[in-house]
């Protein structure tokens, strides 16, 4: 092969050899008559170098090293170095700010330093950091292999979902080797619950009671219950959600009833709104569908729980609940009082789920 890059040459035991002296000889090997190689091959096993290095110069993976694959490395090699003579100067050491990271691989290369090693530029990164890098890299929570354990997550509710996936369906192993899950596994527990829950048939286990005076009341387990004594007290503007009895309900007997205890007319207000908007609102159906139950993304409102739903209809209208459908709700809520809230919540809770 003709070759216009000005090789030097030495003597050594009878024959000529080139000089490899500058990143641009290293550079311009593919213009280095073959004829002029020492070996045209060499084994990645067995040679006095680095054997991590040699395989991935292998990039046929055959376990040897061909022409090819060393003027491919070595121009990489050169092309990644703001000045490639650095490459034979035979440091044991780089620097950040050594690397040329004009080129989108060079500047991943040199972030990767900074910030995965956390060196700064005049900083010098040893060879042994940069051969455990991987693992360095791996021990990250988001090391970008679309793994997640459980322990990567910053809050404990994140790090118990996790955990309950990987309990139901089995784990994904991370690069770092840690059980964890995947996007796809995420998805095939959310798919299953959403599945299993949306198969659940709705009981009606509220009954509405108009009442002008109603049991006194006492929080148990998160919830009110009736004062064993019995003492009644007014109920005012108030719904009161008490379990039937209270036993059934502490030991999640998912049969276990309520008693909404509701001002007296309430009832018949919350229809009027419902129905015909009364002015105030728009007629439920339009979206919650005609009985009320719910079509596709809408959720049924009938027969849940009546402070619930006024809870809900308070935090659509104050903003504080804001998910992605929650502005259809808006115009709906705009101009009811919580008065309005109860009365709708009291006649909806009186319909069967
Ligand atoms: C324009 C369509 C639309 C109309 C009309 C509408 N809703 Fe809704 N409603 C929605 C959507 C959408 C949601 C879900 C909001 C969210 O995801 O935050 C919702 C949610 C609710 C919820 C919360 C339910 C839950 O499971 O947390 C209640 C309560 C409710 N609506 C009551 C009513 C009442 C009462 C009326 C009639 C006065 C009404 N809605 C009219 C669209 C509508």
């Amino acid at each position: 092969m003709a070759t216009t890059y000005p090789w030097k040459f030495f003597r050594a035991g009878g024959f000529n050899q080139v000089v490899i002296g500058s990143g641009a000889d290293l550079f311009n090997l593919d213009q280095l008559d073959q004829k002029l190689w020492v070996a045209l091959a060499c084994p990645i096993k067995g040679v006095e170098f680095d054997q991590t290095t040699l395989a991935l110069i292998d990039t046929d993976k055959d376990g040897r090293i061909r022409v090819p694959e060393f003027i491919a490395a070595a121009k990489w090699a050169v092309e990644l170095m703001k000045n490639p003579d650095d490459l034979l100067k035979g440091s044991p050491t780089l620097k950040p700010s050594a690397i040329n990271d004009t080129t989108p691989e060079g500047k991943l290369i040199a972030n990767f330093a900074r910030q995965v090693l956390g060196k700064t530029d005049a900083c010098e990164v040893t060879f042994e950091e940069a051969a455990t890098a991987a693992q360095t890299f791996a021990a990250k929570p988001f090391n970008g292999d679309g793994i997640i354990p459980a322990d990567s997550a910053s809050d404990d509710a994140t790090k118990a979902v996790i955990a309950d996936i990987i309990n139901c369906l089995g784990s994904d192993t991370d690069v770092s080797g840690k059980p964890g899950v995947s996007q796809a596994r995420v998805d095939q527990f959310f798919a299953a619950a959403a599945a299993y829950f949306s198969a659940l048939k709705p009981r009606a286990v509220i009954k509405v009671v108009e009442a002008d005076t109603v049991p006194k009341t006492f929080i148990t387990f998160n919830h009110l219950a009736a004062l064993p004594s019995g003492e009644k007290e007014p109920i005012g503007k108030r719904i009161v959600e008490v379990p039937e009895v209270l036993e059934q309900f502490a030991n999640r007997d998912t049969h276990a009833q309520f008693i909404a205890y509701v001002p007296p007319g309430s009832v018949a207000k919350g229809e009027a709104l419902v129905k015909t908007g009364g002015g105030k609102t728009v007629q439920c159906t339009i979206c919650h569908g005609p009985n009320l139950k719910g079509i596709g993304a809408m959720p049924g409102i009938v027969g849940r729980s009546p402070s619930y739903m006024v809870r809900q209809l308070y935090d659509l209208k104050s903003g504080t609940r804001a998910g992605p459908f929650s502005s259809m709700m808006k115009p709906v809520v705009a101009d009811l009082s919580v008065d309005d809230m109860a009365h709708i919540a009291a006649y909806l809770a009186t319909q069967a789920p």
